[in-house]
């Protein structure tokens, strides 16, 4: 797409995306981080007289853990998120406004799941600290995606962070944790809903364009964590505890999407169109089979287990 073409859809996309930010705006609630952590389980570390960090004080299960820290990471990366959707959807208009309210709200995500880890002792904070440093300095390039393979992924992904936290809260066998990771699961939510929207006001503007960039997104998605430090060990253990697995990213995430765009009944497309489509066809099924295979894998690694 040329530089002209993504001008043109930006400039028709704009009453989609003013119309998605009022409604946006009316369903977010205003919530307060610091109402969502245990402050009283705080205490001092070791340079103000308390007791240093060590792994016997966390009460949370290895793989919620694994989880919490992916998913904080991920979220502690918003400078380059930022950086990438400003290069992609402007400053100006619906869209720049869009930008910085999306980012003032995942803003809040890093912060308290970092203050519950905190106060709970439930990871490393020089570990973690210096994790942080390095994933901020790896920073997130998605290769300057054209517009309609950018809001197809944002689509994904936002949907892919709901159910992640959701998992994660379920996993953490702790009331206070599942309570705040509802809460961030709620706003990705509405982000979903944003970019879903604005994805099926595109397929109605440039189906065939549209369908192949929900096509290549389908086939090469990757999660923005995977600059965080150790993220394939970290990854495989959200998996084999069924937080995030490639079943969950097949059945939770991308085919409700696939389904709500109706891809399968869109009409005009010109050849490329009809290609992507078929790629997209070859892509779930192949996505299905690999995630059958991870399942038959994992169970028979359980089983072998004494
Ligand atoms: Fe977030
Ligand atoms: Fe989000």
């Amino acid at each position: 797409m040329t530089a002209f073409q993504t001008r043109a859809l930006l400039k028709q996309l704009e009453a989609t995306v003013e119309d998605n930010l009022g409604r946006h705006l009316a369903a977010a609630e205003d919530w307060l981080p610091h109402e969502y952590v245990p402050w009283s389980e705080g205490r001092n570390f070791a340079v103000l007289g308390g007791d240093p960090w060590s792994a016997g004080q966390s009460r949370l299960p290895p793989a919620a853990r694994a989880a919490l820290e992916l998913n904080l990471l991920t979220e502690d990366n918003l400078p380059s998120y930022h950086a990438e959707l400003v290069n992609t959807f402007g400053r100006h208009g619906a869209w720049g406004t869009w930008v910085n309210r999306w980012t003032a709200e995942e803003g809040r995500h890093a912060s308290c799941i970092r203050d519950y880890l905190l106060v709970t002792r439930g990871t490393d904070p020089k570990r973690l600290e210096q994790a942080r440093m390095a994933t901020l300095q790896a920073g997130w390039d998605s290769g300057d995606k054209p517009l309609l393979h950018a809001c197809a992924y944002v689509s994904f992904q936002e949907l892919a962070t709901r159910v992640a936290h959701r998992n994660t809260g379920r996993c953490c066998a702790d009331p206070v944790a599942e309570r705040l990771l509802a809460r961030i699961a709620m706003d990705e939510n509405l982000h979903m809903i944003f970019y879903r929207n604005v994805v099926q006001a595109a397929l109605e503007i440039a189906p065939s364009q549209t369908l192949r960039a929900i096509a290549d997104e389908v086939a090469g998605f990757m999660m923005p964590g995977s600059v965080v430090p150790g993220f394939a060990r970290r990854a495989a253990q959200v998996a084999q505890a069924g937080i995030y697995d490639l079943r969950i990213h097949h059945d939770d995430v991308i085919m409700p999407l696939v389904r709500h765009w109706r891809v399968f009944e869109a009409g005009g497309l010109d050849a490329d169109g009809e290609r992507a489509r078929e790629e997209l066809a070859a892509a779930l099924g192949a996505l299905d089979a690999r995630a059958d295979r991870f399942v038959e894998r994992r169970a028979e690694a359980q089983a072998a287990q004494p």
